[in-house]
């Protein structure tokens, strides 16, 4: 059996030597270490060696074995190593373009306003899309019945929720954790049942202000809306209030502004505003005799189709990647 080994050892470092590639490397292991190669086809023959060499014999199969298996590892390293240094990845190329992503029209207008609401001293505060009828109508002054709170005008959920149908929610919200003086404005999505055409859409933005302090008046809400119009759509932008009813607010008025569309100005209506009602005041645990604010609702949309002269607001939620990459 030792002669066996023997000649075992030196023909498998002999053959493994010529070996120059992976696949008869493969082979090589096969036939040697394999479960039916050369190494365990010896084996058997251990049953007849003498009690007394067994142990000598023992050992010098295992170092045959070890032999094999360190110079079979040996090989498949420098193999490896060996494979010419052809560079898989030609870094030369051209790659697979990436397409820059963008903000969407409707984020960038948020941001436009936000910036310009931020330069006049508001912090941006913000309030849940699903609420629940006491901060969407009840403290706003919209009592029960009113036509404002009618099922075919709103998404009501169930257990006293809906999603909200305007942002004049976070008025309540942020004046029943803060206390007076405060200037916020708030920018999120809103929710009324429309049937969808080029003007309206079951969804769309809004950007809330409230003001409240001491003894502020119409000419402040005036001023402030005033001063948005000309830093955002320019130097020749101008505002008009005509007299509306909204709930929340008395006075309550309309805000147009007057904006280039398309190289023309032009008068578009915005939103409403007013100041705040004293019953208001009173839900949320403010004194109407010592506090005062105006508060105003502004459509986002809006603001973004005059000023890029989008002419269908369906636009804006289709992700039409051809459209959207104009802005
Ligand atoms: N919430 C009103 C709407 O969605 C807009 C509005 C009007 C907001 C007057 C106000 C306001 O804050 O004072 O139609």
């Amino acid at each position: 059996m030792l002669e066996d080994l023997a000649e075992l050892e030196a023909a498998g470092l002999d053959e493994l030597a010529a070996i120059a590639d992976a696949e008869a490397l493969e082979r090589w292991r096969v036939r040697y270490l394999g479960t039916k190669g050369r190494l365990k086809a010896v084996m058997p023959q251990m049953k007849n060696v003498s009690r007394a060499d067994k142990p000598a014999v023992g050992k010098r199969l295992n170092e045959v074995k070890l032999a094999l298996e360190q110079a079979f590892s040996g090989k498949k390293a420098s193999l490896t190593d060996a494979t010419p240094a052809e560079p898989r990845i030609d870094v030369t190329e051209p790659g697979i373009p990436m397409g820059l992503g963008r903000r969407h029209v409707v984020s960038r207008t948020i941001d436009e306003v936000t910036d310009v609401f931020a330069r006049m001293g508001f912090t941006v505060v913000h309030g849940p899309e699903v609420e629940d009828e006491l901060h969407n109508f009840d403290a706003l002054n919209i009592p029960r019945g009113h036509p404002a709170r009618d099922p075919r005008d709103n998404f009501y959920l169930s257990g006293g929720l809906m999603l909200r149908s305007q942002t004049s929610t976070i008025q309540i919200r942020t004046m029943s954790q803060t206390r007076p003086p405060l200037r916020v404005i708030a920018v999120g999505r809103v929710y009324r049942p429309d049937t969808h055409d080029a003007t309206h859409y079951s969804m769309f933005h809004q950007v809330e202000g409230l003001y409240v302090d001491r003894q502020v008046t119409m000419v402040d809400l005036k001023t402030t809306l005033f001063q948005f119009a000309r830093a955002y759509f320019g130097p020749e932008a101008e505002i008009r209030m005509r007299p509306s009813f909204f709930p929340f607010t008395e006075p309550s008025a309309e805000v147009d502004m007057k904006m280039k569309v398309k190289g023309r100005w032009q008068w578009t209506e915005l939103g409403g505003c007013g100041m705040v009602d004293p019953n208001v005041f009173e839900a949320v645990g403010y004194d109407p005799q010592e506090w005062t604010g105006f508060a105003f609702g502004l459509g986002i949309d809006r603001i973004a189709m005059r000023k890029y002269g989008i002419a269908d607001v369906r636009w804006l939620f289709e992700n039409d990647a051809r459209f959207l990459r104009q802005f």
